[in-house]
């Protein structure tokens, strides 16, 4: 993700921190799902899959953040090889986790690897473009066929971010997290005329105009640096009448 004008990735102290703490902080994790972490990692890069999952501490926080709210059904897009997949169902038990992957072997490698870590019973993996399926996961939820999500994490496309979310805060319980990765961009959020040429930044840039303008849920943006350089993700927390609102919206 560097280039010239946005370079900060290239040094900082943020490797060890994330190594340091994680060695400490992640000492009692499951074997099973250390194992399954590391196996994640190391067939994804062996079928040359990108090296762009979230971090060992980023799928931590996600995990964590889906155990706080003792959330039911994850909607993920942009399921890679399945390593935050592998996270999110640790948070509990009982988690399902429904992840959309445009990319066929992609999909073969997270099936892969959900199922070396024990958890595909609970992840269901759909390949599609991530638009398409979450409009008719959107249907199936509006049908009362399945249930609504209480955590997205959007992690596809960057120029799609806004129609995730949008799909996303319309198939959410009330009081969900809309979680999307990479809009800070080095920096680069901050920047229209760099926003001008790279449509990553112009999509992660209409993301937080849009949101700011949307009643359906507050947000933030957290800056971030780590393993994954100078970054940052949009949370946002949905209204707890989501569902009267939906309903006098459509009629
Ligand atoms: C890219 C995508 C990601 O989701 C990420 O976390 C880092 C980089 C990319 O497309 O370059
Ligand atoms: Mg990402």
């Amino acid at each position: 993700m560097s280039n010239e004008k946005y370079p900060w990735g290239t040094f900082g102290p943020w490797e060890s921190v994330d190594s340091f703490t994680t060695s400490h902080l992640d000492a009692r994790l499951k074997p099973s799902l250390s194992e399954g972490l590391a196996h994640a990692v190391k067939t994804s890069e062996e079928k040359g899959l990108p090296d762009i999952a979230v971090s060992r501490p980023q799928g931590k926080f996600l995990m964590l953040q889906a155990r706080l709210q003792r959330v039911k059904n994850v909607v993920e897009v942009g399921t890679l090889g399945g390593y935050s997949s592998i996270w999110f169902a640790h948070a509990s038990p009982d988690i399902r986790i429904t992840t959309i992957e445009v990319n066929e072997h992609h999909a073969a490698v997270a099936r892969e690897n959900l199922k070396f870590a024990g958890v595909d019973d609970r992840v269901e993996v759909i390949v599609g473009s991530g638009v398409d399926v979450m409009a008719k996961l959107v249907d199936e939820v509006n049908a009362g066929k399945r249930d609504r999500f209480g955590l997205a994490f959007i992690d596809a496309d960057k120029e799609n971010n806004w129609n995730y979310f949008n799909h996303a805060a319309n198939m959410s319980t009330p009081g969900a997290c809309l979680i999307v990765d990479n809009v800070v961009r080095q920096g680069s959020l901050a920047d229209a005329e760099f926003a001008k040429t790279n449509s990553r930044t112009a999509g992660s840039r209409l993301l937080v105009e849009n949101v700011g303008k949307d009643d359906r849920a507050d947000a933030v943006v957290m800056q971030t640096v780590g393993e994954k350089s100078y970054d940052g993700f949009l949370m946002a927390v949905v209204r707890d009448d989501i569902l009267d609102y939906l309903k006098n919206k459509s009629v």
